[in-house]
């Protein structure tokens, strides 16, 4: 099958993006509005892009009526924000989140997270999450069309790591404790699965 997305609708080309880059790690963004309303929401269209500083970037998609997600309105309004990864546990109270509730109401309360005090940013963390980053937002690029199917890309820098101890060992992340899970396509997600390591050669060969 070859494909030329000019001639598919929006729904049609993001269904093909959705079932081919996978699985999709999610960013679990906690932000506070500038009315102090706390918000939380998933994003997998999400990846780390440097580190050095260490840089992240996530993107919130317009919404069906092409105005902007919660989430991009306060980072726009006080360039902060939380990524809480999600493991298994967390599941089914993370997918709650992303009820389109009114702006007015917490993410928080409405599917039962709790938050904490974060250390240098304004947005709490969530507690429920073994592992929070604390964000200072970069740069906003927009990218596509400034209506449905268009989307803003948040880089951020991470200024702090929450690693619960239990994960944590010689500066290392022990993912299988972590349980991770990733976005498929449509509703559907994943756990980890079978993991194997591979070994880099150098150039050139020893013989
Ligand atoms: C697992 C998961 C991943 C999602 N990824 C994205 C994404 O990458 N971009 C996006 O715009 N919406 C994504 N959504 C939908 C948003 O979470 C949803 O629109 C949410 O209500 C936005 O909240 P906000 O308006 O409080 O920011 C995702 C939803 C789920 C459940």
């Amino acid at each position: 099958m070859i494909i030329d997305p000019k001639n598919q609708t929006r729904q049609e080309n993001y269904k093909l993006m959705i079932g081919s880059i996978v699985p999709r790690p999610i960013a679990f963004v906690s932000t506070k509005s500038k009315d102090g309303i706390l918000n939380l929401a998933p994003f997998s269209f999400f990846t780390a892009i440097s580190s050095a500083p260490p840089t992240i970037c996530f993107s919130p998609g317009r919404k069906a009526d092409g105005s902007k997600k919660d989430t991009l309105v306060n980072i726009e309004a006080t360039g902060e924000f939380v990524i809480n990864v999600v493991t298994e546990e967390m599941a089914e109270a993370m997918n709650e989140t992303a009820t389109e509730i009114p702006s007015d109401m917490s993410e928080f309360e409405y599917a039962g997270f709790t938050p904490v005090t974060s250390e240098s940013v304004r947005p709490p963390r969530v507690q429920e999450s073994p592992i929070n980053l604390e964000c200072k937002l970069l740069q906003i690029v927009n990218v596509g069309i400034d209506g449905p199917g268009g989307a803003s890309l948040v880089i951020g820098e991470i200024v702090r790591f929450h690693i619960a101890d239990f994960l944590y060992e010689n500066g290392r992340i022990d993912t299988g404790l972590l349980n991770p899970i990733g976005r498929l396509a449509g509703n559907q997600y994943t756990t980890l699965g079978r993991r194997f390591g591979l070994d880099r050669k150098p150039w050139p060969p020893k013989s």
